[in-house]
């Protein structure tokens, strides 16, 4: 197996995976989706543009991880609104503004790289770019029992803020939290 290449997806107006990337890799990596589709449900309308407007807008970022012609993962950064109203009073009191947090979705490997770290790069290069723009508090959600993505997690510096519930299901996840370690102006 090569090392995969890392990249944020770049395109000038992009609101599709599909205009964003080469076809085939945009096939490759909804596929990657689909057969999660039990734990990323989520993620299913990542084939609509109101996914990505929702999202993360034009200013957000996609990170990909790419082997060859095969995409072997992805992870997505958007900003405070596209937080769950409902996880949004766990944030309170933390001393950072919605407008200054992003949040991370998605992160999914392909099951044939798990394992040899691509989901620790891929994570570690969206929230080096919410440090980057200056914002403070990076949040993500998971499932109590993934211990990958927990490890993963913690090896980054996300602590937990305690248990919520999806909005859609009402499935337990835990939310977690990670303070920028640059000095962040808020405003
Ligand atoms: C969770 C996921 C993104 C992790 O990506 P990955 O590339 O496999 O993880 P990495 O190789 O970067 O490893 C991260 C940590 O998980 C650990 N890990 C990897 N596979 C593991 C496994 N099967 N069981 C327990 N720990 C595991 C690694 O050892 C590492 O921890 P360590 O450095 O403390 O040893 C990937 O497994 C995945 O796509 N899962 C399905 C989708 C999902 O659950 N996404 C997360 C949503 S929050």
């Amino acid at each position: 197996m090569n090392t995969p290449a890392l990249r944020p997806v770049e395109a000038p107006h992009y609101d599709t995976f599909e205009n964003a990337l080469d076809p085939s890799l945009a096939a490759r990596l909804l596929a990657l989706v689909e057969a999660e589709r039990h734990r990323l449900g989520s993620l299913l309308n990542l084939h609509e543009p109101a996914f990505y407007t929702g999202f993360h807008g034009a200013a957000g970022r996609t990170a990909i991880a790419t082997s060859g012609d095969r995409v072997v993962g992805f992870a997505l950064l958007g900003f405070g609104d596209a937080i769950y109203p409902a996880y949004r009073p766990r944030l309170e009191g933390l001393g950072v503004p919605l407008a200054r947090m992003a949040v991370l979705s998605g992160c999914l490997i392909d099951p044939a790289w798990r394992g040899l770290g691509v989901g620790r790069e891929l994570t570690a290069m969206l929230v080096a770019h919410a440090d980057a723009l200056g914002l403070g508090y990076v949040v993500v959600t998971t499932h109590a029992e993934n211990h990958s993505s927990w490890r993963l997690l913690c090896s980054l510096g996300f602590e937990s803020l305690g248990q919520v519930a999806l909005p859609d299901s009402g499935e337990p996840r835990i939310l977690m939290g990670r303070r920028s370690l640059r000095k962040v102006a808020h405003g």
